[in-house]
């Protein structure tokens, strides 16, 4: 992809592919060809790298991400947002799907991330230090910036589409929470759940990008379900995907219009 400069750097979770249906294809690349990410292994996520344009500018979309609990290590997971940073790239939306701790958040609801917890039990900058990630001990009091989620808002009231806000907490997976660890994790102050996007975030803040986070909540977690499967988390998505693609689209216009990632 030559000639590629990239603002804002957008990486699509579990049912979140099909967004880039709204935004205009210039070139795809699959993650297969792209040395150090690999082909994910996880059904949901397209494994592919487009550069897209939306509103008189242009964006770089990761369609899937790798995952940690796919035993690949650091390396894949933290790739897109070495690229976004070598690419220039000053704001990264990170999405994914969720499942909802909070009592009375739906299934179908986009959650703006404040904040997160990080229940993983690793940490992505662990290891010897390098200063790519920025500072040895990088300040994590302010994770997702403030200005990228009020844009959020604002492209959510423009989309027409109800947003809540709220604290994900991230696990390392594969397997789901039991209801226990959920009633630890409401305790806890988490409002949603995931397998993801926390090493991202920590990965991207520290490096000195803006953050954005944004979670699909594709089911009501452990606990405040009968039983959980991947298959129901991608087809809450699909229902959900009209509001995530606008969401999304006015996000990226926005950002073009205001001229600041
Ligand atoms: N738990 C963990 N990860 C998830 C969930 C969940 O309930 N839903 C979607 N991803």
């Amino acid at each position: 992809m030559p000639g590629l400069r990239a603002p804002v750097v957008i990486v699509l979770g579990s049912g979140w592919r099909d967004v880039t249906q709204g935004f205009g294809t210039l070139a795809t690349l699959p993650y297969a060809d792209l040395p150090g990410l690999g082909a994910t292994q996880v059904a949901g996520h397209a494994g592919q790298l487009v550069r897209a344009e939306c509103g008189g500018g242009e964006v770089l979309i990761f369609v899937g991400r790798r995952h940690w609990y796919e035993g690949v290590g650091w390396g894949p997971v933290a790739l897109p947002v070495a690229l976004a940073c070598g690419l220039g790239a000053k704001a990264i939306v990170l999405t994914n799907s969720a499942g909802g701790v909070r009592e009375g958040l739906l299934p179908g609801s986009l959650m703006v991330i404040d904040d997160h917890i990080n229940a993983m039990g690793v940490n992505p900058l662990v290891g010897s230090h390098d200063p790519a990630w920025g500072p040895r001990f990088p300040d994590m009091s302010c994770v997702y910036d403030s200005d990228l989620r009020s844009r959020l808002d604002a492209a959510a009231r423009r989309a027409a589409v109800p947003v809540t806000h709220g604290v994900y907490l991230a696990v390392s997976g594969p397997s789901y929470e039991t209801p226990a660890e959920i009633r630890a994790f409401r305790k806890l102050g988490a409002d949603a759940v995931g397998m993801s996007t926390v090493p991202e975030a920590i990965l991207a803040h520290a490096a000195g990008l803006r953050v954005a986070g944004l979670s699909c909540i594709t089911n009501a977690a452990a606990g405040l379900t009968e039983s959980l499967s991947h298959r129901e988390v991608l087809e809450r998505a699909a229902a959900a995907l009209p509001a995530m693609t606008a969401v999304l689209r006015e996000f990226v216009a926005l950002t073009v219009k205001e001229g600041t990632p």
